[in-house]
């Protein structure tokens, strides 16, 4: 049985993932301060604990593994606390670094897509650098994870640390927040509720979903690999938000009407991850279809409103 700590694991792919080790027979101890995450999130497991910290603060707690998944995921959720986002993905990933050091602990970095900003070749390959804005609105969270990312290769060339990096392309399921914010969550809720879908710009930036149990699988096969990465996670399915949008009226059998407004600041308008390091290192990919995965999370959210 391996002690694992999660940090973010009352968030939505953290509670997954969570489930995911307790069921495979693991100890699983909880880090969150419920920034973005959720109560209802938090387990009751014999083998598992809950502590409210927020990781920017120091913590020593001896375990095996460590998952960093605590930041603010959705734009929505980053735009309220920028300063805040960024010292998350700053100095949470060095106190958890520290922490793995201290411990001898290997220790894997939940990245993101956006380190690729609004990418100027498509499909994103990870040796790809990204176009970022530094000083824009989204930059909080993008230049947050890139700086992350930068703090796990130092400790990995300095302190010969077992690091690993998965850039996370946009993921969605059941445990997302009703209020999230993010593409899936609204327009299913907009959809159920029969009211207008609000799509940014024109509808005809792209996007590659993945299914959060997809996604976990692919943490614990990098977290087990002797991989360091970073490795893109995510879905290679590519589709337009306006196709997303009419999948889900069409799922629901909703009466809602699109509705456009002006397009977000930095929205990147291509999104879709070149996923042969993770086929060939990992043996992974994705299995959930776009169809089963909407109606698995259309299911949950028509309990939660
Ligand atoms: N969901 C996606 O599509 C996606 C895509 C790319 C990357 N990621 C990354 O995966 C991770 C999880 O994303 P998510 O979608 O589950 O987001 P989420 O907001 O649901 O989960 C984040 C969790 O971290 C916690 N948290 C935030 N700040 C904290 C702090 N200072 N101390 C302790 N806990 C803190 C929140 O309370 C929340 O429970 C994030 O690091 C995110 O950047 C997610």
């Amino acid at each position: 049985m391996k002690k694992i700590l999660i940090a973010g694991g009352a968030g939505f792919i953290g509670s997954h993932l969570c489930k995911k080790l307790l069921n495979d027979g693991n100890e699983v101890i909880c880090v969150d301060n419920l920034l973005t995450g959720q109560t209802k999130n938090i387990i009751s497991h014999k083998n598992y604990k809950f502590i409210n910290h927020d990781i920017t603060k120091p913590l020593d707690i001896k375990v095996d593994e460590i998952y960093n998944l605590a930041c603010p995921a959705s734009p929505k959720q980053y735009f309220k606390y920028p300063i805040y986002t960024t010292k998350i993905s700053v100095l949470g990933t060095l106190n958890l670094l520290e922490l793995a050091e201290k411990y001898n602990s290997k220790i894997l970095q939940a990245s993101t897509s956006e380190v690729y900003g609004d990418p100027l070749i498509h499909p994103q390959i990870e040796e790809y650098f990204g176009n970022v804005n530094t000083i824009g609105i989204r930059s909080c969270y993008d230049e947050g994870k890139r700086c992350a990312e930068t703090f796990c290769s130092d400790f990995k060339r300095e302190k010969n640390i077992d690091i690993k990096i998965v850039r996370i392309f946009n993921t969605y399921g059941p445990n997302m927040r009703v209020d999230d914010g993010r593409v899936i969550s609204n327009f299913i809720i907009q959809a159920l509720k029969n009211e207008d879908i609000t799509i940014y710009g024109d509808g005809k930036q792209t996007r590659s979903l993945c299914y959060v149990d997809d996604l976990v699988n692919g943490l614990i096969k990098m977290m087990n690999s002797e991989c360091f990465g970073p490795i893109n996670l995510g879905n290679p399915e590519e589709y337009s938000i306006l196709e997303v949008a009419n999948k889900i009226i069409k799922l629901i059998d909703s009466k809602s009407q699109l509705k456009f407004l002006d397009a977000i600041e930095d929205d990147p308008k291509v999104r879709k991850p070149d996923i042969k390091k993770a086929k060939n290192l990992l043996n992974w990919s994705p299995t959930i279809s776009f169809d089963e995965g909407l109606k698995k999370t259309i299911k949950y959210f028509k309990t939660e409103i």
